[in-house]
């Protein structure tokens, strides 16, 4: 899942991953697991995280690696990783390694105006400490800066599919599963309507 802060990365990634009985990983939500936990990658994190700031590439690489990689996997919704082209390449040669692919990039396309007010109301609910104005732009600035260009790194690869996502929460998860219905057919055309 790609797209800039409040896209809905994380509402459509979970969606996705129970549609499809696969795990959804977020790199947000383990690197706020991490923090709470006070780990040692939580102590590393946590002050960039608060001010909207991207953490050390190989930290992250390989935390969600991890988390992903391993005999049983057997599909996944990576949320939030990779966030720049140094951290899709260092996911491409551990893919490489186990011989797994990623078959499709969504990408969740909403004007940046949008999204101050999703996030800041998330931010009352939830107390989350990134989800203010200064630091929502922040977040939106290192997006366009450092995440932009995977969309490019991506195309090549032609496996980006681009989903408007200014409707509700429910129309986008219908316009991703029948996007992704369709990539699905062209990967293996014998799964048929499952
Ligand atoms: P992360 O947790 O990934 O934050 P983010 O990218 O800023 O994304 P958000 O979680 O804010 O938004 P989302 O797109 O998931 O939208 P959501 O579904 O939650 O990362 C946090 C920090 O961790 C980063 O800033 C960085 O410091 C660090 N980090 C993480 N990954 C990293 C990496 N790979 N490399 C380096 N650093 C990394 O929705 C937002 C709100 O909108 C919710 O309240 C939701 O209910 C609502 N909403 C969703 N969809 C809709 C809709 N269609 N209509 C109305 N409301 C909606």
């Amino acid at each position: 899942m790609l797209g800039p802060p409040g896209s809905g990365k994380g509402t459509q990634g979970a969606r996705l991953a129970a549609r499809h009985g696969v795990p959804h990983v977020s790199s947000g939500e383990l690197l706020r697991a991490h923090v709470q936990d006070g780990t040692e990658i939580g102590r590393a994190a946590g002050d960039a995280m608060s001010r909207g700031e991207l953490i050390a590439d190989d930290l992250v690489s390989a935390m969600v690696l991890d988390a992903v990689i391993g005999p049983e996997a057997r599909g996944f919704v990576l949320d939030g990783f990779p966030r720049t082209v140094s951290q899709a390449m260092a996911a491409y040669e551990v893919a490489r390694h186990y011989g797994v692919t990623l078959h499709a990039v969504v990408l969740l396309e909403i004007p940046y105006e949008l999204l101050l007010d999703r996030l800041l109301a998330r931010g009352e609910a939830s107390g989350r400490v990134d989800d203010t104005v200064e630091v929502i732009r922040r977040r939106i600035d290192v997006y366009v800066e450092h995440t932009l260009p995977l969309v490019e790194y991506y195309r090549g690869r032609d496996i980006v599919v681009r989903v408007d996502a200014t409707g509700t929460i429910d129309d986008v998860t219908a316009l991703i599963n029948s996007a992704l219905d369709d990539v699905a057919h062209q990967v293996d055309p014998r799964l048929g309507d499952c």
